[in-house]
């Protein structure tokens, strides 16, 4: 861990109480002047830590800022998903940052966060709005065991992770509209953009894109997205706090990617099937100029939606553009 790290893990372990300076020094092995310049620092960042000469260092509260250090602090041990984390204040877009480390031969679960992201982009070539401070956007490696045509599973991952992140710091009831659309009272609060390299039948790397909207108010929205997109704030009517979120997801993101590792694909599944709108509806898919209409009848192992098509036949569909039919 970074000084900071330890710092501001120590200072929030304290809760309401202090943290001696010469604590803190002799802990981090440096000097009391050493931990003064951070604790500076960290005041620049627009952390509000209060000293006293008898008690020491308290943290009074965090700005709503997205930090590296802290966000590995609150974090703790992960068995890979945040063991590393980097936060760019701007980027075209974080899963092209994490590509770039992926070729570069980075280890898997490395997460780039970005303040905003001037490329942002969604499924089927769409853009993604990624204004700075008002959402997570971020992006995971991964090095997963799978063949290319199991990475939806991937993707059924994250948008389970999502549910239970939503569904527990918010109380609301997201469901997810397959394959990667998460719904807030039938609105898309967040997606999943599941980007891979592979060779014929493995898996080199998959970028796991993820994109909140958390405090976006509606005239952050472009306007032909007002009526189908919302923001966590819209939905709970506060602001949310998006390192605590941040922190939350990631944990809940290893812990499903451990449980897929180990062979629990199927749990996770029949999870996500009870958060799924989409099951028994009736749809339209459109795949590249197909369009195929049917009822969805299920999630095969590999995480496809098994259509059930107007002239009878089961069809298995691995992506593509879903519209619920009423
Ligand atoms: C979708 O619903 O179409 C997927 C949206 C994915 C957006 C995220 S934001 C972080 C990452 N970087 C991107 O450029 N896209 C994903």
């Amino acid at each position: 861990m970074s000084l900071d790290s330890t710092i501001l893990a120590a200072l929030r372990a304290a809760g309401t109480g202090s943290v001696s300076g010469a604590e803190l020094a002799q802990r981090l092995g440096v000097s009391r002047a050493a931990i003064w310049a951070r604790i500076e620092e960290l005041r620049a960042l627009g952390y509000d830590i209060a000293a006293s000469p008898h008690d020491g260092y308290r943290l009074v509260s965090a700005p709503d800022v997205l930090h590296a250090d802290d966000l590995l602090a609150r974090l703790g041990k992960t068995r890979v998903i945040g063991r590393n984390l980097h936060v760019f204040r701007e980027t075209a877009s974080t899963n092209d940052s994490v590509e770039k480390l992926a070729r570069d031969g980075v280890r898997e679960g490395v997460v780039v966060f970005a303040e905003a992201q001037t490329r942002g982009r969604g499924r089927l070539g769409r853009r993604w709005v990624s204004p700075p401070g008002k959402g997570l956007w971020f992006s995971v490696l991964l090095r997963p065991a799978l063949r290319p045509d199991e990475v939806t599973r991937l993707t059924i991952l994250a948008a389970n992770a999502l549910v239970r992140t939503l569904r527990t710091h918010t109380g609301l009831h997201p469901e997810v509209k397959w394959p990667n659309d998460v719904l807030l009272r039938g609105r898309k609060v967040a997606g999943i953009l599941t980007e891979l390299s592979a060779e014929v039948d493995r898996v080199q790397h998959v970028v796991l894109g993820i994109g909140v909207d958390v405090n976006l108010a509606p005239h952050d929205f472009p306007a032909d997205l007002r009526k189908t997109a919302t923001s966590l704030r819209s939905e709970c009517g506060r602001t949310c706090d998006r390192a605590a979120l941040a922190v939350a997801l990631l944990r809940e993101l290893d812990r499903d990617y451990e449980r897929l590792a180990a062979g629990e694909f199927e749990a996770i599944a029949t999870e996500w099937e009870a958060a799924c709108t989409t099951l028994g509806r009736d749809v339209q898919i459109r795949v590249g100029d197909r369009r195929l209409t049917g009822r969805a009848e299920a999630l095969d192992p590999d995480g496809a939606l098994l259509v059930r098509t107007e002239h009878g036949r089961l069809e298995r569909v691995t992506g593509g553009d879903l519209t619920l039919l009423k």
